[in-house]
């Protein structure tokens, strides 16, 4: 993945910043309408830019054989996921094709899918097999009535779904300039979704700076780490953080190839709009987050092993600490202060500055896609 530094290159790139006292910058800062956190008409058209680009879905690791689903609402709209015999992973809207009923919920293994309302069964490709009392329906073609399928894609370890026609072309081609984000060893232990009503940029913003680390975390990750001492790389519509530890400096007296970065930062990929993976020291979380309204989200979460790491859980445990338990809910409580200050008129807008590089370029990619929904 040539668009992203090497583990050695962020290595020495940390290590100069701690020396010089710097950071990464970006070239502009930006200002955003607070209206665009607000407002269900931007909300509606965000929505619309998540059904026309590729969405990670769920890890390939949740769909293990033939037969595994995971359903839910993407953007809205209740879709259904599933690894066919072929092994292939197809999607589909969630709907019967009778009277619209919800074919599968949560996650499974099944041989096909039954309707829970009248029992029409279809196929695991999506295809009507079974009408019971078939003779109630003699006119109806089975074979026009399959599961309305979804472009539907596995890449690097994710599964992505595009709903509709893609905002832009090469949209999807963008999915071959992501890095294999998650290798075929790494288990998901753990997952499950909480909604909190925040809006969803805020929440994401939160992840991608390390400009607040020493206010906002002073008891928790910065005696670990730095403030504001980040590596800011952006590549395509998305972007990585990465977020170092103090022990890196041990890492100053090793020849660079024999450096191991496993432990020493944290990374955090935004898979551009609504999407991070935070790869930390012994696991790592595949987070989506799914915009309700303007003012709610549901986060998606999945905890995985981390690549080469057999005892899943036991080490994971080591993350959940108190630091990083307490450091969550330092952010958390400073996006719900922001969403209620939303409310209070101070703000016509944000500023982000060179330090919020990551934002900007998230900021400015989002409105840009957004004009072409506008116009199409
Ligand atoms: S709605 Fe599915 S079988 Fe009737
Ligand atoms: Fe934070």
């Amino acid at each position: 993945m040539g668009a992203l530094l090497s583990d050695a290159a962020v290595i020495e790139r940390v290590l100069d910043h701690i020396d010089n006292k710097t950071t990464d910058v970006g070239d502009d800062s930006w200002r955003e309408p607070t209206d665009n956190y607000r407002s269900e008409e931007r909300h509606l058209a965000e929505i619309e830019l998540l059904k026309r680009l590729p969405i990670p879905f769920c890890p390939s690791a949740a769909l293990p054989q033939a037969g595994s689903y995971v359903a839910r609402a993407a953007a809205g709209t209740p879709l259904v996921v599933v690894r066919g015999e072929d092994g292939v992973v197809r999607g589909f809207r969630n709907a019967c094709r009778h009277r619209g009923n919800q074919v599968a919920s949560g996650s499974g293994c099944v041989k096909a899918f039954i309707c829970g309302y009248h029992g029409w069964t279809y196929r695991l490709d999506g295809r009507l097999r079974h009408i019971p009392h078939d003779q109630g329906f003699p006119d109806i073609d089975k074979s026009e009535h399959s599961l309305v399928p979804v472009d539907t894609s596995e890449k690097h370890g994710l599964v992505f779904v595009t709903q509709e026609e893609p905002v832009a072309d090469g949209a999807l081609e963008g999915l071959d300039d992501l890095p294999d984000l998650f290798a075929p060893d790494q288990r998901i232990f753990a997952s499950g979704d909480n909604v909190s009503d925040v809006n969803w940029k805020l929440s994401m913003e939160g992840n991608l700076e390390g400009y607040h680390i020493k206010p906002t975390h002073k008891e928790t990750f910065y005696p670990y780490g730095f403030d504001n001492l980040n590596v800011v790389e952006t590549f395509g519509n998305n972007s990585r953080v990465t977020y170092p530890f103090r022990r890196i400096e041990k890492l100053r007296n090793l020849q660079p190839e024999s450096r191991n970065i496993a432990g020493m930062v944290t990374y955090v990929y935004q898979l551009f709009p609504n999407v991070t993976i935070s790869v930390l020291s012994n696991h790592t979380i595949l987070t989506i987050s799914e915009p309700l309204s303007p003012s709610q989200t549901r986060f998606i979460n999945y905890r995985l092993t981390n690549k080469g790491e057999q005892k899943e859980g036991e080490r994971a445990q080591r993350d959940a600490s108190f630091v990083s338990d307490t450091g969550g809910k330092e952010d958390a409580a400073v996006i719900r202060a922001i969403q209620e200050s939303l409310t209070s008129g101070a703000n016509e807008y944000f500023t982000y500055g060179k330090y919020e590089k990551a934002i900007v370029h998230f900021h400015k990619t989002l409105s840009d896609l957004l004009k072409r929904v506008e116009t199409k």
